[in-house]
């Protein structure tokens, strides 16, 4: 039979198909047998429908070989659909025609198993409903994402992520041989985004990033997808504001588009649809202040870690940017704040219910003494910047830029635990397989 000969479940929903012919093929969710009569609940990539399937009408070998049938073995199936207010969504499919593809072995994922079992049997787990719905919520905010940037007239760039050089500080980079010289795995793209900035003024890039951190929380990830974006001519105002429409942008369009996925994920669609820019701002200094009213031990100069950015977005409904943080905690690329020279122009975005940071941003030194001098002092070999630093010698001009973790936001967006949940084949420091 032809590709096209085939229905798909949505079909058996829509108006009208009572009393239709319909052939679907599918996996089996569930099914059972009981006095002559099998119930099965079919899925394919549309949804998941009742069939029925009766020995008299099946005929007792294609009857018994339906019924051996395991939990997510395959069939094709020919029926009728038919009202029936016992089914799940009010339909089912009597079958006329049962065809095995594949019977399967006993599927061995159930409730309740170990997290470490979870975790060896990913490549059969992600069958769940749960990560069925989130994938379809993941691919939807790429396409969302990229949408928005289409909009804005920035252009897709395609950098490497495999490089000579440790972009974000080299004590976390994963290091290898390359053919007898050191490599590295990209931790971010910027530096590339950077190069390709000066002829093409508004650039992105969606590549895999990789942190060598053994940090252990529920939101780092050894192997993340990172959306970065770089447009010239552009201050720490400039940035903020794209950033904040770009994020309400993609939550408005989730809530329209994905409304089923993302409810049955604990994410009413209303609270996305609900976002609106501008998000507050805050000040680095005025977060310390907050966090050591609250008791949390921090003095202007500490590092913002979990605890802290739980503590300052605990109580939020919505994102909120922490801007002009001390340069010795930032990467040293950050331009110098004109104001207060001891702080540069940046922000993180974090998440409100506790997540915390799922953007980088800020505005690039564009200034050749001051970039080499900075590199100088967090200790990094110039000889391996030079091709950087020659980007400071034609034609700079001011530019900013920031990093989107997309296992980040789609944490909170998910309303998910761990980051792990929201990325098929999860890396983290325990586990590169499967
Ligand atoms: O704040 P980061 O380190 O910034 C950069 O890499 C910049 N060069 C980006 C830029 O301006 N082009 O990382 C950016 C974002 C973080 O805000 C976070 O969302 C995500 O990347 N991220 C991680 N996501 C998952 N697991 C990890 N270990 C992550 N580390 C960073
Ligand atoms: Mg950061």
């Amino acid at each position: 039979m032809s590709r096209t000969a085939f229905d798909t479940v949505v079909r058996t929903f829509a108006p009208g198909a009572v009393g239709a012919t319909v052939r679907l093929r599918g996996w089996v969710l569930r099914s059972r047998s009981s006095g002559g009569i099998l119930f099965i609940v079919l899925r394919d990539r549309t949804g998941s429908v009742q069939l029925t399937g009766r020995r008299d009408v099946l005929g007792p070998d294609a009857f018994a070989a339906a019924e051996h049938v395991q939990v997510e073995g395959a069939l094709t199936v020919e029926g009728t659909v038919a009202e029936d207010p016992r089914a799940p969504g009010g339909r089912e499919v009597r079958a006329t025609r049962i065809e095995v593809v594949d019977a399967g072995e006993a599927f061995p994922i159930f409730a309740d198993q170990t997290e470490e079992f979870r975790l060896d049997q990913r490549h059969l787990v992600i069958r769940s409903q749960e990560h069925v719905a989130t994938f379809r919520v993941k691919a939807e905010l790429l396409r969302a994402c990229r949408e928005f940037l289409d909009r804005e007239e920035v252009l897709e760039m395609t950098p490497p992520v495999l490089s000579g050089n440790a972009a974000e500080g080299g004590a976390e980079a994963f290091r290898f041989d390359y053919f007898g010289r050191p490599a590295y795995l990209s931790q971010t793209a910027q530096l590339y985004l950077e190069a390709l900035l000066f002829p093409n003024e508004r650039v992105y890039a969606l590549t895999p990033s990789f942190r060598a951190e053994k940090s252990r929380t529920p939101r780092h990830l050894t192997e993340y997808l990172h959306l970065e974006v770089e447009l010239a001519w552009c201050d720490l105002e400039g940035l903020l504001d794209f950033l904040e429409r770009m994020v309400v942008y993609v939550a408005h369009a989730l809530a329209e588009r994905r409304p089923t996925e993302l409810a049955s994920l604990g994410r009413p669609p209303a609270e996305l649809a609900a976002l609106a820019a501008p998000f507050p701002r805050m000040r680095y200094a005025e977060a310390i202040e907050r966090l050591a009213a609250q008791g949390l031990p921090v003095r202007w100069g500490s590092d913002l870690g979990t605890a802290e950015e739980r503590a300052l977005t605990l109580e939020l409904q919505a994102p909120i940017f922490v801007t002009h943080f001390p340069r010795e905690l930032k990467a040293f690329y950050m331009l110098g704040s004109l104001a207060d020279p001891r702080t540069v122009e940046a922000a993180d975005l974090l998440a409100p219910e506790g997540y915390g940071e799922i953007v980088g941003a800020s505005c690039r030194e564009t200034d050749l003494a001051r970039l080499t001098s900075r590199l100088d002092e967090v200790g990094a070999d110039r000889r391996e910047y030079e091709w950087y630093l020659d980007l400071r010698r034609h034609g700079s001009v001011p530019h900013a830029g920031f990093g989107l973790g997309i296992e980040r936001i789609l944490r909170w967006i998910l309303r998910r635990e761990h980051i792990r949940e929201t990325t098929p084949f999860p890396r983290t420091p325990s586990r590169h397989t499967p």
